[in-house]
């Protein structure tokens, strides 16, 4: 007999390549405050939220602000953000993933997105994939970040699908951490040797075939 599963999807690195506007918004932001940000050191952005995301950059430049001077960067590196998303179209959907949403469409098995984005619904909306999600959960539904596991948790309550059955797909540790703490199946997209702790991993999602789906299926 069939388990009856359904999929969580992280959306930026997974569904849109996103990861790079926020990284040239955030250097933007650090070269105007004096300082360098490298695309390695961008790595530690993935996955966590807006505010977390300019701790982390202020650390690395050892900038002190405060809280008010805080919100005006914020809103100063959404606006940048933003300029990149609004030209944004369905040819940056990235490849593998209508693939794996006709998959699972065609055998009946329901997706949600699961975002620390606020900005996911317009995202999604850009590139055309907004209706297809059968549940959204983004930035502005969560009190915790991830890796804490409430993003997923929320999103298997609203697909009505327990923890257990949901499977995750992510490509930041800290999403990768956040399934396991739900105790979710988690599929991490990325480096093997940066995603070790997903219980799978593939470099992209064309990567993810149709075998593989049918046996996390049986
Ligand atoms: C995550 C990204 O999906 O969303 C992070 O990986 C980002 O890099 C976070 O900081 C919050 O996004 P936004 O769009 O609300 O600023
Ligand atoms: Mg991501």
């Amino acid at each position: 007999m069939k388990k009856e599963i359904a999929f969580i999807f992280d959306l930026d690195g997974v569904i849109v390549d996103t990861a790079k506007y926020h990284y040239l918004a955030w250097r933007n932001l650090a070269n105007a405050l004096g300082f360098d940000f490298t695309e390695e050191q961008n790595e530690l952005l993935k996955g966590v939220s807006r505010i977390q995301s300019l701790e982390i950059l202020l650390s690395i430049g050892k900038v002190n602000l405060s809280e008010e001077k805080k919100q005006v960067l914020l809103l100063q590196k959404n606006k940048e953000y933003l300029e990149y998303v609004n030209k944004m179209t369905s040819d940056e959907i990235l490849p593998g993933v209508n693939d794996l949403l006709n998959f699972l469409e065609i055998n009946d098995i329901k997706y949600a997105l699961g975002s620390a984005s606020k900005n996911a619904p317009l995202i999604l909306d850009k590139v055309g994939l907004l209706n297809r999600f059968t549940a959204i959960v983004d930035g502005n539904d969560v009190s915790k970040a991830k890796p804490d596991p409430e993003v997923f948790l929320i999103g298997a309550k609203k697909l009505g699908v327990n923890p257990e059955n949901c499977v995750v797909v992510e490509d930041a540790i800290a999403g990768i951490e956040a399934a396991n703490a739900a105790k979710m199946i988690s599929i991490g997209i990325g480096d093997a040797n940066v995603l070790y702790e997903a219980d799978y991993v593939f470099k992209d999602m064309t990567a993810i075939t149709p075998d593989f789906l049918k046996n996390l299926m049986n």
